[in-house]
C-alpha cells in the first residue's frame, strides 16, 4: 500500500492532532521500527512499519464502513459474470477489499453494509447471534387470518426447512413488514409463499442496530457515522 506521513497516520488512528504529534516526536516519544523518529512528517508504510507511541504499538486499522441503499439489478457480491456488483457502487472507497455483509437478491433493494471488517461481518451474520433483519414487502394475494401467529411460532418452508420465530406487521392489504433473525436463501419470499402470497417488491430496512437512511435513494451510499459504528460495536481508537 502507499506510503503515508507519520503524523497523518497517527492522526487517523486518533492518537493526537498533527501539532501535538510533532511535539511528541520532538520529545522522542515516537518509534518507527524500534528507532526514535523525531520528524513527524516522514513517510511510513502503514501496513509494514512498526509504529510505537510512548511504548505502545499503534496498529493500522484502515477499516471502511459504508451504508448502501442497494438498487435492483445489482448483485450482492464482489464479482459476477452477468450483473454489476454492489462493490462497484462505492465510488469513494479507498480499500480494494470491501465486501457486502450478507446478501440481498438481485431484485431486492435496501440496506446493505459494505466494509472490509471481517470480524464485524462475522458477528452480524453468525446464526448464533440472531441479528434482527427487517424487510418491507409488497405482496400479491391474501394473507390468512392467522398469519401473524404462524410467523411468531416459526413457519416451515415448502422444502421442509423450519424458520425461527419472526414478527409480521400488516401495514395495508398489500404491504407487510417482516422481522426475521436468520438469512436463509430467499427467506422472505419463501415465507410469504407458505402463507399463499407472492412478494412483488422487497426492501431491507434494518439489520441489527443499523437502520437504512431514508435520504439515500437506491444506488446511493454514505459512510457510517461514529454513532452507527458504536451501535454495531465497532471500536476505533
Ligand atoms: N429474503 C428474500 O427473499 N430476499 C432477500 O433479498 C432478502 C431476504
Amino acid at each position: 500500500m502507499a506510503q503515508m506521513r507519520l503524523d497523518k497516520f497517527l492522526g487517523e488512528m486518533g492518537i493526537a492532532s498533527r501539532s501535538q504529534i510533532k511535539e511528541m516526536a520532538r520529545k522522542g516519544r515516537i518509534l518507527v521500527n524500534g528507532q526514535i523518529e523525531k520528524k513527524s512528517e516522514r513517510k511510513i508504510e502503514p501496513e509494514q512499519d512498526c509504529i510505537e507511541v510512548d511504548g505502545k504499538y499503534v496498529q493500522y486499522t484502515a477499516f471502511e464502513y459504508w451504508m448502501l441503499n442497494k438498487p435492483q439489478g445489482v448483485v450482492s457480491a464482489t464479482e459476477d459474470g452477468r450483473y454489476p456488483t454492489v462493490v462497484r457502487l462505492i465510488g469513494e472507497a479507498k480499500r480494494k477489499d470491501l465486501f457486502p455483509v450478507g446478501r440481498l437478491d438481485v431484485d431486492t433493494e435496501g440496506l446493505l453494509l459494505m466494509t472490509n471488517d471481517g470480524g464485524l461481518a462475522h458477528r452480524l451474520l453468525s446464526p448464533k447471534n440472531h441479528v434482527d433483519k427487517v424487510y418491507d414487502a409488497r405482496i400479491e394475494g391474501r394473507l390468512p387470518a392467522d398469519s401473524k401467529e404462524r410467523v411468531e411460532k416459526g413457519l416451515v418452508l415448502e422444502d421442509g426447512t423450519p424458520t425461527l420465530p419472526g414478527r409480521l406487521e400488516i401495514l395495508s392489504d398489500q404491504e407487510i413488514r417482516l422481522t426475521i433473525r436468520e438469512g436463509k436463501y430467499h427467506q422472505v419470499k419463501r415465507m410469504m409463499e407458505v402463507l399463499g402470497c407472492k412478494v412483488v417488491y422487497l426492501k431491507r430496512i434494518s439489520m441489527g442496530a443499523l437502520v437504512l437512511d431514508e435520504n439515500l435513494a437506491p444506488g446511493e451510499y454514505r459512510a457510517l457515522t461514529q454513532e452507527e459504528k458504536q451501535k454495531l460495536g465497532v471500536v476505533q481508537p
